[in-house]
Formats: structure tokens, C-alpha cells, sequence
């Protein structure tokens, strides 16, 4: 749980950057039909959750800045008993006031109204560029004569990669219950089952421990399907002999968890297999000790790719010079993505990887990152070994970056061949 201080101080620091005689607004999300007149489950928008800590649709978050001192303001829907009968309890002004150490409340219905005023004076407006919600047009609308407009996102997003200890709880917190769902996966007869029963087993430890959704949709993909990197359809039969890549991870309280285990589906590895495994976990170990402030993502990608290349040669699966051929991009038919990325309050956290003038941005204490080295051998490759074809892995832990180090956060989801077979076994 994340205090209203913490939003607070939050808040305080993105006013600090915006320019003076200025008005920011930030909405919530929309939304989303699904068909018809059914909705996807409705999630906060990530920018707008991370300054306000709420949940409620059609609300908006107002940030007037005149000189130095700033005002922020939030709108939020109004009660409404015949409404919330259907779609569930609101907050209301009242008690919006109570909980948010905000200068005003406003119920939404006025936002229009007032944004018009606000804007009478003001130099520049800050808004989410990429957001394209009706709320969006309309503001864009309102505010045709001011011609100083600036994207709060990137102000917003960049904050948002050094994560508060409360953050790095939640963030655990997600992990320990992915950790219970692949473990969980582990322990399941797959033989002769389909991957959307694993799914369904993976994602009925995430609710049951009170991860109310997926941070993304579930890959469950056995054999040659671990080659499609984001594979979702998730209904082939598992078959014996065969791996299974699983990418789980749940959302606990709005952050999320990344996790990759790749397992025999009846619980042996063969020793193609193995000989593929140990070298991305045996890469993976390497890339996650590398870790420390001041380091740089991109010369963790750059050993990755020389650690897989050198290791393909070894098996002949490449054949030439390793500097060669990562020099020629023959490494990407195997390893063709990066090896990790921000995570927080999204999967993929949309936080910069470069700075402004686009100079790489170091690691620092408190920011996460996966770490997910994959080999992908697809089984119609005609240049690699018979033995290894349709064999597809990869393993992806979620590492904290520390005062001299890091944190694997995900340690405790087995991952040495031995562990997993007797796990499963
Ligand atoms: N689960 C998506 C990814 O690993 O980036
Ligand atoms: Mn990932
Ligand atoms: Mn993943």
C-alpha cells in the first residue's frame, strides 16, 4: 500500500519541472469496449495512477502552476446511487477531499467548464501526447489558442524508474505469487494436456493469492510455438519429450512481475535440451552478476549477444568467428530480441531507456529490470543440428538494481535443471 504522502511528494516533484503560467492535465483511462455493450476489466492509467494512487474512471488530475507554487486539483465522479447500484461504489467529492492531500475537488461533470477558465491565462499546457481519449480531443479543443503545448508523459515516465521501497514491495509481492504459479505449473501432469490448462492453473494462483490480473497475457507454448516470441493462442497439447516455455507473471496491486521458466513437459530434460538450457541460464547468471549502478543496459545486450554467439559455435549451430558474426547479425536468427527491460506499473514500464539529448541512460539504485536471454531454434531451420530443432528457451528474472549491486527479486523461482526436475519429478 502506497501512502497519499508518498503521491504527494510525487506530485510535488513533477511541478517542480513544469514551466511557469502553466496548466498540466492528466486524465484517467477509458473504457474499453470489448463487444457490444461489454467492458475489459478497467485499469487505471499508469501516469495518472502514479501521481494519484486512484482508481476511479472519468477522473482527471490539474496541475496549475503560476510562479513558483502550484495548485493541484483533482476531478472525480460524482455519487450517483442508480449508477453505482450497476458499476460499484464511488468515492465522491466528499470523501475525495478526505483522502487526497489535493488543493481542490471537483466532481467531473465541471472539468470542462473549469479548464476553460484555468487556461484564460496561461502560457503553456502540458498533456499526455499519446493518449487520443474523447477527453484529450476535447482539451486539444479548449485550448486552440494556446500554442505552447509540451507531452507530460516523458516527465511523468521518467520518475517513474527509480522505484520507492513501497514500490519494490508491491513489485515483490507480485513476484512471490508468480513464484507460487510457475512452481504450481511445475508440480502439474502436463502430458497429454493442453497449454491453456497450465494457463489455467498459472492464473488461477494469481487470483487466488489476490493478483487480480495477468500483466500481460500468458505464453504457454510447448516446442516449436516458444519460437513465436509473444505466442498467446496457448492450445497445442503438451507432448512428451517436448519443453514448455512459460512467461507468467501477475499484477499485484497495479505493479507487475515478468517471469520466464522454460521445463520438460514430463519433467526430464533431454540432453539436447539440457545443452541448449544450460547455456542461456548459464548466459543469464552472467549478464545478472554484471549488474550494478553506473553499468549500461546496452553492454549487457552486447555480452548477451557475444555469450549466446559463443556458445552456438561451440554447439555448431553457427559456424565462423563470434565477433564475425554478431558483426553480420547471424546471432539474431537465434536471439533476436534485447535482453530486458523496465518494469514497474507496466510489464514493459514506460520509462526512457536514453536522456533528452539522447545520451543511454545508466543503471541506478532502485530501478528494475528483466533479465531474459532466449534461444530460439525453430524445428524448419534446415541449418541447425536435427537434434536441436523446434527447441525454443528462454529465462527471464526481475532484477533490482542496488546501492553496490543488485537484487534478483525472483531468485526463489527454481531454475537449475536439477531443481526443476526434482521439483517436478
Ligand atoms: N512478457 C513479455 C516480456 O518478457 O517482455
Ligand atoms: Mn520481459
Ligand atoms: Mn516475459
Amino acid at each position: 500500500m502506497i501512502q497519499e504522502k508518498e503521491y504527494k511528494s510525487r506530485r510535488n516533484t513533477l511541478a517542480k519541472k513544469l514551466s511557469k503560467n502553466s496548466i498540466t492535465v492528466l486524465y484517467s483511462a477509458e473504457e474499453k469496449t470489448r463487444s457490444n455493450d461489454t467492458q475489459y476489466p478497467y485499469r487505471q492509467d499508469s501516469n495518472f495512477y502514479y501521481l494519484t494512487g486512484f482508481k476511479e474512471n472519468n477522473s482527471a488530475l490539474v496541475i496549475i502552476k503560476k510562479k513558483n507554487k502550484y495548485k493541484s486539483i483533482l476531478f472525480v465522479q460524482e455519487k450517483d446511487k442508480e449508477l453505482e447500484l450497476w458499476t460499484g461504489k464511488r468515492l465522491g467529492k466528499k470523501d475525495a477531499k478526505k483522502r487526497f492531500d489535493v488543493d481542490k475537488v471537483y466532481i467531473s461533470k465541471k472539468i470542462n467548464k473549469k479548464i476553460r477558465k484555468f487556461l484564460t491565462d496561461k502560457k503553456s499546457l502540458y498533456y499526455d501526447f499519446k493518449s487520443t481519449t474523447k477527453s484529450v480531443e476535447k482539451l486539444i479543443k479548449l485550448s486552440n489558442k494556446i500554442s505552447n503545448k509540451k507531452d507530460i508523459s516523458p516527465e511523468v515516465e521518467i520518475m517513474r524508474l527509480i522505484k520507492s521501497s513501497s514500490e519494490i514491495n508491491l513489485i515483490q509481492k507480485a513476484i512471490n505469487i508468480t513464484k507460487e504459479a510457475h512452481h504450481y505449473a511445475m508440480s502439474k501432469e502436463k502430458l497429454g494436456k493442453r497449454e491453456y490448462e497450465l494457463q489455467a492453473d498459472i492464473e488461477y494462483v494469481f487470483k487466488k493469492n489476490g493478483a487480480y490480473s495477468d500483466a500481460y497475457t500468458s505464453i504457454v507454448a510447448c516446442a516449436n510455438s516458444a519460437n513465436t516470441l509473444h505466442y498467446i493462442s496457448n492450445n497445442q497439447l503438451m507432448k512428451n519429450n517436448e519443453l514448455i516455455l512459460i512467461d507468467a507473471g501477475c499484477e499485484y496491486d497495479y505493479y507487475a512481475s515478468d517471469i520466464t521458466r522454460t521445463i520438460p513437459v514430463n519433467g526430464k530434460f533431454t540432453s539436447a535440451q539440457a545443452q541448449i538450457y544450460q547455456l542461456v541460464l548459464d548466459t543469464q547468471l552472467k549478464i545478472i552478476d554484471m549488474i550494478k549502478p553506473n553499468v549500461m543496459r546496452t553492454s549487457l545486450q552486447d555480452k548477451t549477444e557475444f555469450l549466446l554467439t559463443e556458445g552456438l559455435v561451440k554447439l555448431g549451430i553457427l559456424k565462423g568467428n563470434v565477433k564475425k558474426l554478431i558483426k553480420n547479425k547471424k546471432h539474431k536468427s537465434y536471439y533476436p530480441h534485447g535482453i530486458g527491460h523496465w518494469m514497474g506499473l507496466d510489464v514493459h514500464d514506460n520509462a526512457p531507456y536514453t536522456y533528452k539529448n539522447k545520451k543511454e541512460i545508466p543503471l541506478k539504485q532502485g530501478m528494475v529490470l528483466t533479465i531474459e536471454p532466449g534461444l530460439y531454434l525453430n524445428k524448419n531451420d534446415k541449418n541447425i543440428p536435427k537434434k536441436y530443432r523446434g527447441i525454443g528457451i528462454r529465462i527471464e528474472d526481475d532484477i533490482l538494481i542496488t546501492k553496490d549491486g543488485y537484487k534478483n527479486l525472483s531468485k526463489d523461482i527454481v531454475k537449475n535443471i536439477s531443481d526443476i526436475e526434482s521439483l517436478m519429478g
